[in-house]
Protein backbone atom coordinates (compact mmCIF):
# COMPACT_ATOMS: atom_id res chain seq x y z
CA UNK A 1 0.00 0.00 0.00
CA UNK A 2 1.60 3.23 -1.07
CA UNK A 3 0.15 5.04 1.94
CA UNK A 4 2.28 2.77 4.40
CA UNK A 5 5.72 3.55 2.29
CA UNK A 6 5.10 7.62 1.95
CA UNK A 7 5.89 9.91 4.74
CA UNK A 8 2.47 10.91 6.48
CA UNK A 9 0.46 13.79 3.93
CA UNK A 10 -0.76 16.42 5.93
CA UNK A 11 -4.29 15.25 5.31
CA UNK A 12 -3.63 11.95 7.69
CA UNK A 13 -5.64 11.97 10.95
CA UNK A 14 -3.65 12.70 13.62
CA UNK A 15 -4.55 9.75 15.90
CA UNK A 16 -2.57 10.75 18.97
CA UNK A 17 -5.04 13.85 19.20
CA UNK A 18 -7.26 13.03 22.05
CA UNK A 19 -11.16 12.38 21.44
CA UNK A 20 -13.33 12.04 24.05
CA UNK A 21 -11.97 10.08 27.70
CA UNK A 22 -8.30 11.21 27.89
CA UNK A 23 -6.05 8.09 28.70
CA UNK A 24 -3.05 9.99 28.25
CA UNK A 25 -4.59 11.41 31.65
CA UNK A 26 -2.18 9.15 34.25
CA UNK A 27 -4.92 9.67 37.02
CA UNK A 28 -7.23 7.66 34.07
CA UNK A 29 -4.78 4.83 33.69
CA UNK A 30 -4.01 4.06 37.11
CA UNK A 31 -7.56 3.66 38.06
CA UNK A 32 -8.28 1.98 34.82
CA UNK A 33 -8.37 -1.64 35.56
CA UNK A 34 -10.22 -0.91 39.27
CA UNK A 35 -12.79 1.48 37.22
CA UNK A 36 -12.90 -1.28 34.36
CA UNK A 37 -13.49 -4.50 36.71
CA UNK A 38 -16.94 -2.87 37.95
CA UNK A 39 -18.52 -4.00 34.74
CA UNK A 40 -15.99 -6.41 33.04
CA UNK A 41 -14.59 -9.44 33.84
CA UNK A 42 -11.03 -9.81 32.54
CA UNK A 43 -9.77 -12.87 32.70
CA UNK A 44 -13.26 -14.53 31.73
CA UNK A 45 -13.57 -12.25 28.84
CA UNK A 46 -9.85 -13.00 28.04
CA UNK A 47 -10.26 -16.74 27.44
CA UNK A 48 -13.76 -16.45 25.60
CA UNK A 49 -11.28 -14.66 23.10
CA UNK A 50 -8.68 -17.13 23.50
CA UNK A 51 -11.39 -19.96 22.57
CA UNK A 52 -13.02 -18.21 19.78
CA UNK A 53 -9.47 -17.25 18.02
CA UNK A 54 -8.39 -20.74 18.67
CA UNK A 55 -4.88 -19.02 19.90
CA UNK A 56 -2.29 -21.98 20.39
CA UNK A 57 1.38 -21.92 21.66
CA UNK A 58 3.11 -20.77 18.58
CA UNK A 59 0.37 -17.92 17.27
CA UNK A 60 1.83 -14.26 17.30
CA UNK A 61 -0.91 -12.09 18.07
CA UNK A 62 -1.60 -7.83 17.84
CA UNK A 63 -3.89 -6.16 20.49
CA UNK A 64 -4.38 -2.66 18.97
CA UNK A 65 -5.53 0.14 21.64
CA UNK A 66 -4.32 -2.60 24.46
CA UNK A 67 -4.50 -0.13 26.83
CA UNK A 68 -3.48 -2.05 30.56
CA UNK A 69 -2.86 -5.24 28.69
CA UNK A 70 -6.31 -6.36 29.88
CA UNK A 71 -5.89 -9.09 27.12
CA UNK A 72 -2.18 -9.02 25.52
CA UNK A 73 -1.29 -10.07 29.26
CA UNK A 74 -4.04 -13.01 29.71
CA UNK A 75 -2.86 -13.94 25.66
CA UNK A 76 1.18 -13.85 26.41
CA UNK A 77 0.76 -16.15 28.53
CA UNK A 78 -0.64 -18.54 25.97
CA UNK A 79 0.88 -17.32 22.83
CA UNK A 80 4.54 -17.24 21.42
CA UNK A 81 4.42 -13.38 21.11
CA UNK A 82 2.00 -10.11 21.61
CA UNK A 83 2.39 -6.80 19.91
CA UNK A 84 0.71 -4.56 22.22
CA UNK A 85 -0.01 -1.49 20.63
CA UNK A 86 -1.14 1.87 21.97
CA UNK A 87 -1.50 5.93 21.34
CA UNK A 88 -1.19 6.52 25.02
CA UNK A 89 2.36 5.91 26.56
CA UNK A 90 1.08 6.05 30.52
CA UNK A 91 -1.73 3.02 29.17
CA UNK A 92 1.20 0.90 27.89
CA UNK A 93 3.82 1.63 30.87
CA UNK A 94 1.05 0.27 33.24
CA UNK A 95 0.82 -2.31 30.37
CA UNK A 96 3.99 -3.38 30.78
CA UNK A 97 4.52 -2.71 34.11
CA UNK A 98 1.88 -5.42 34.67
CA UNK A 99 4.04 -8.17 32.19
CA UNK A 100 7.00 -7.24 34.44
CA UNK A 101 5.13 -8.23 37.56
CA UNK A 102 3.60 -11.52 35.62
CA UNK A 103 7.33 -12.73 34.29
CA UNK A 104 6.49 -12.01 30.80
CA UNK A 105 9.12 -11.13 28.25
CA UNK A 106 7.30 -12.06 25.06
CA UNK A 107 5.15 -8.70 25.48
CA UNK A 108 6.61 -5.94 22.96
CA UNK A 109 5.02 -2.43 23.11
CA UNK A 110 4.88 -0.22 20.82
CA UNK A 111 3.42 3.74 21.31
CA UNK A 112 1.91 3.89 18.40
CA UNK A 113 -2.21 3.27 16.63
CA UNK A 114 -4.29 1.88 14.16
CA UNK A 115 -3.16 4.27 11.59
CA UNK A 116 0.67 4.40 12.31
CA UNK A 117 1.68 1.20 14.20
CA UNK A 118 4.39 -0.29 11.07
CA UNK A 119 4.41 -4.48 11.61
CA UNK A 120 7.77 -5.00 10.37
CA UNK A 121 7.82 -8.78 10.97
CA UNK A 122 6.04 -12.31 9.28
CA UNK A 123 1.88 -11.47 9.27
CA UNK A 124 0.38 -12.53 12.75
CA UNK A 125 -1.93 -15.36 13.18
CA UNK A 126 -4.49 -13.20 15.02
CA UNK A 127 -5.53 -9.33 16.29
CA UNK A 128 -7.54 -8.21 19.18
CA UNK A 129 -8.62 -5.06 19.43
CA UNK A 130 -10.95 -3.99 22.35
CA UNK A 131 -13.37 -0.79 23.20
CA UNK A 132 -10.56 0.99 20.77
CA UNK A 133 -11.20 1.57 17.22
CA UNK A 134 -14.37 4.20 18.29
CA UNK A 135 -11.46 6.88 18.39
CA UNK A 136 -11.86 6.68 14.56
CA UNK A 137 -14.29 8.39 12.52
CA UNK A 138 -15.23 6.05 9.94
CA UNK A 139 -13.43 6.36 6.99
CA UNK A 140 -10.57 6.15 9.28
CA UNK A 141 -11.94 2.61 10.79
CA UNK A 142 -12.05 1.47 7.30
CA UNK A 143 -8.34 2.62 6.55
CA UNK A 144 -7.52 0.85 10.11
CA UNK A 145 -9.47 -2.12 9.05
CA UNK A 146 -7.81 -2.52 5.91
CA UNK A 147 -4.54 -1.95 7.56
CA UNK A 148 -5.23 -4.77 10.20
CA UNK A 149 -6.63 -7.23 7.01
CA UNK A 150 -2.67 -6.24 5.42
CA UNK A 151 -1.30 -7.55 8.48
CA UNK A 152 -2.86 -11.10 9.47
CA UNK A 153 -1.78 -13.65 7.33
CA UNK A 154 -4.63 -15.93 5.43
CA UNK A 155 -7.04 -17.58 7.23
CA UNK A 156 -6.00 -14.98 10.35
CA UNK A 157 -8.54 -13.72 12.58
CA UNK A 158 -9.23 -10.11 13.79
CA UNK A 159 -11.27 -9.94 17.29
CA UNK A 160 -13.20 -6.36 17.67
CA UNK A 161 -14.66 -6.07 20.16
CA UNK A 162 -16.90 -1.86 20.18
CA UNK A 163 -19.24 -0.05 21.37
CA UNK A 164 -21.07 -0.48 18.30
CA UNK A 165 -25.31 0.45 17.79
CA UNK A 166 -27.66 -1.83 16.53
CA UNK A 167 -30.76 -0.65 17.45
CA UNK A 168 -32.67 1.08 15.02
CA UNK A 169 -32.08 4.81 14.97
CA UNK A 170 -36.06 5.58 15.90
CA UNK A 171 -34.80 4.76 19.58
CA UNK A 172 -31.36 6.33 20.06
CA UNK A 173 -32.97 8.51 23.16
CA UNK A 174 -34.09 5.80 25.15
CA UNK A 175 -31.56 3.34 24.34
CA UNK A 176 -28.42 5.47 25.33
CA UNK A 177 -30.10 6.79 28.64
CA UNK A 178 -30.72 3.25 29.08
CA UNK A 179 -26.86 2.82 28.69
CA UNK A 180 -25.68 5.25 30.95
CA UNK A 181 -28.42 4.71 33.75
CA UNK A 182 -27.35 1.03 33.54
CA UNK A 183 -23.06 1.84 33.60
CA UNK A 184 -24.43 4.19 36.83
CA UNK A 185 -25.93 1.40 38.57
CA UNK A 186 -23.59 -1.18 37.65
CA UNK A 187 -20.01 0.87 38.11
CA UNK A 188 -21.34 4.59 39.26
CA UNK A 189 -21.06 7.74 38.94
CA UNK A 190 -17.60 8.34 36.70
CA UNK A 191 -17.94 5.58 34.53
CA UNK A 192 -21.78 6.71 33.70
CA UNK A 193 -19.86 10.15 33.05
CA UNK A 194 -17.41 8.24 30.68
CA UNK A 195 -20.10 6.97 28.74
CA UNK A 196 -21.95 10.40 28.52
CA UNK A 197 -18.80 11.57 26.92
CA UNK A 198 -17.94 8.32 24.68
CA UNK A 199 -21.53 8.95 23.03
CA UNK A 200 -21.19 12.90 22.84
CA UNK A 201 -17.51 12.94 21.37
CA UNK A 202 -16.07 9.45 20.30
CA UNK A 203 -17.37 7.78 17.09
CA UNK A 204 -19.48 4.60 17.59
CA UNK A 205 -21.79 3.52 14.76
CA UNK A 206 -24.22 1.78 14.18
CA UNK A 207 -23.64 -2.27 12.90
CA UNK A 208 -24.68 -1.89 9.70
CA UNK A 209 -22.11 0.64 7.96
CA UNK A 210 -19.49 -1.87 10.71
CA UNK A 211 -20.28 -4.74 8.88
CA UNK A 212 -20.03 -2.76 5.36
CA UNK A 213 -16.21 -1.82 6.29
CA UNK A 214 -14.98 -5.19 7.82
CA UNK A 215 -16.44 -6.90 4.81
CA UNK A 216 -14.86 -3.98 2.71
CA UNK A 217 -11.68 -4.21 4.07
CA UNK A 218 -11.47 -7.71 2.83
CA UNK A 219 -12.64 -9.72 5.60
CA UNK A 220 -15.69 -12.43 5.91
CA UNK A 221 -17.86 -11.69 9.21
CA UNK A 222 -17.85 -15.12 10.91
CA UNK A 223 -19.29 -14.46 13.97
CA UNK A 224 -21.10 -11.49 15.01
CA UNK A 225 -22.17 -11.45 19.19
CA UNK A 226 -24.18 -9.23 21.36
CA UNK A 227 -25.17 -8.86 24.90
CA UNK A 228 -26.50 -5.57 24.48
CA UNK A 229 -27.96 -2.98 22.03
CA UNK A 230 -24.62 -0.64 22.39
CA UNK A 231 -21.73 -3.45 22.07
CA UNK A 232 -20.52 -5.93 19.44
CA UNK A 233 -18.45 -8.71 19.25
CA UNK A 234 -17.29 -9.77 15.59
CA UNK A 235 -14.67 -12.45 14.91
CA UNK A 236 -13.47 -12.06 11.45
CA UNK A 237 -11.55 -13.59 9.14
CA UNK A 238 -8.86 -13.24 6.03
CA UNK A 239 -9.81 -15.60 3.74
CA UNK A 240 -7.50 -17.44 1.92
CA UNK A 241 -7.31 -16.54 -1.92
CA UNK A 242 -8.44 -18.84 -4.11
CA UNK A 243 -5.53 -20.55 -6.25
C1 LIG B 1 -11.24 1.95 26.53
S1 LIG B 1 -9.51 1.74 26.37
C2 LIG B 1 -9.44 -0.02 25.98
C3 LIG B 1 -8.17 -0.67 26.46
C4 LIG B 1 -8.14 -2.20 26.37
N1 LIG B 1 -8.24 -2.66 25.01
C5 LIG B 1 -9.22 -2.82 27.20
O1 LIG B 1 -10.06 -3.56 26.67
O2 LIG B 1 -9.24 -2.60 28.42
C6 LIG B 1 -9.17 2.48 24.79
C7 LIG B 1 -7.70 2.47 24.44
O3 LIG B 1 -7.55 2.82 23.05
C8 LIG B 1 -6.41 3.64 22.93
N2 LIG B 1 -6.49 4.37 21.67
C9 LIG B 1 -7.15 5.52 21.38
N3 LIG B 1 -6.97 5.87 20.10
C10 LIG B 1 -6.18 4.89 19.54
C11 LIG B 1 -5.62 4.69 18.25
N4 LIG B 1 -5.88 5.51 17.24
N5 LIG B 1 -4.85 3.60 18.05
C12 LIG B 1 -4.60 2.73 19.06
N6 LIG B 1 -5.08 2.88 20.31
C13 LIG B 1 -5.87 3.95 20.56
C14 LIG B 1 -6.46 4.50 24.19
O4 LIG B 1 -5.21 5.11 24.47
C15 LIG B 1 -6.88 3.48 25.24
O5 LIG B 1 -5.78 2.86 25.84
Amino acid sequence: MVYKKMAAPLWYYDERKNTGVDYTDSTIAAEYDAQHSKFRDFEKDAQLIINQLELKPEHTVIDFGCGTGAFAIPVARLCRKVYAVDVSQVMLNRCAEKAREAGLSNIETYGAGFLTYEHKETPVDAIISIFALHHLSDFWKAVALKRMYDMLKPGGKLYLFDVVFSFPVEVYQSELDNWVNGMREEAGQAMANETIIHIRDEYSTFDWVMDGMIERAGFKIEQKLSDFPQCLAYVNIRPHLPE
